[in-house]
């Protein structure tokens, strides 16, 4: 389904070759590329901070979608701006002003996700969604690559139904693989990330088997 954009997690891809790993995808058909930023706090991982994330933006030719799993988030929305983020998606679970974390997001130039752990129910975003430009339904508990999808294709049904004809996309993460997919896109998600399901192999070979991986989704 072409409307359906793939958005590759490069939590998944070579650290010592970031810049490699983003040109193969984009050349293979990645729509996005998604990064996931985390603190050692709100999730029990660490990655990238935003110096990274504006090394990250010089080759990124398509739309850089940046996935925050910190708290809080609020001190860090002007440096992931700056960094280049186009898309920054924050937790309903970090903080308990998600109002204004949103609205800072769009002040600094950036469109604004909203993010749901699995645990957090739909009605939770139900009074963000004019501000928002995506919610982010995940699909694992966040904090790893490459665990096993939990079903939430209720939440995703009822998300759609609450946005209506609102512009906001649904995007799902976490354990997205050709299974898996075809089930949300059919719930109403129209972003899916992916990052060991499109890494997986490693972009040995000419053209590597990214592109591969990318239409099996
Ligand atoms: C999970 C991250 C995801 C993750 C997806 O904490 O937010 O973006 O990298 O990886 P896969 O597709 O392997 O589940
Ligand atoms: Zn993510």
């Amino acid at each position: 389904d072409r409307r359906v954009k793939i958005a590759p997690s490069i939590l998944s891809a070579d650290f010592a070759d970031f810049g490699r790993e983003i040109r193969a995808v984009e050349d293979q058909g990645a729509d996005w590329i998604h990064v996931d930023v985390m603190d050692g706090h709100f999730v029990p991982n660490l990655t990238f901070g935003p110096p990274a994330v504006k090394a990250f933006r010089k080759h990124v030719t398509t739309v850089m979608d940046v996935h925050l799993m910190i708290a809080p988030v609020d001190p860090y929305i002007e440096a992931f701006a700056e960094a280049g983020a186009d898309i920054l998606t924050a937790h309903i679970e970090a903080g308990p002003h998600p109002h204004r974390t949103l609205q800072a997001i769009r002040a600094a130039g950036m469109k604004a996700g909203v993010a749901l752990n699995p645990g957090t129910p739909a009605g939770a975003v139900e009074h963000l969604l004019d501000l928002a430009d995506m919610v982010c339904v995940m699909t694992v508990n966040p904090g790893f690559g490459g665990q096993k999808f939990l079903d939430m294709t209720g939440k995703v049904r009822r998300l759609r139904q609450m946005i209506g004809d609102r512009p906001v996309h649904i995007e799902v993460d976490g354990g997205v693989d050709p299974r898996t997919a075809p089930l949300v896109v059919a719930a109403g998600a129209d972003v899916l990330v992916a990052g060991s399901a499109v890494f997986k192999g490693g972009s040995v070979g000419d053209p590597s088997p990214y592109g591969d991986n990318i239409r099996a989704i």
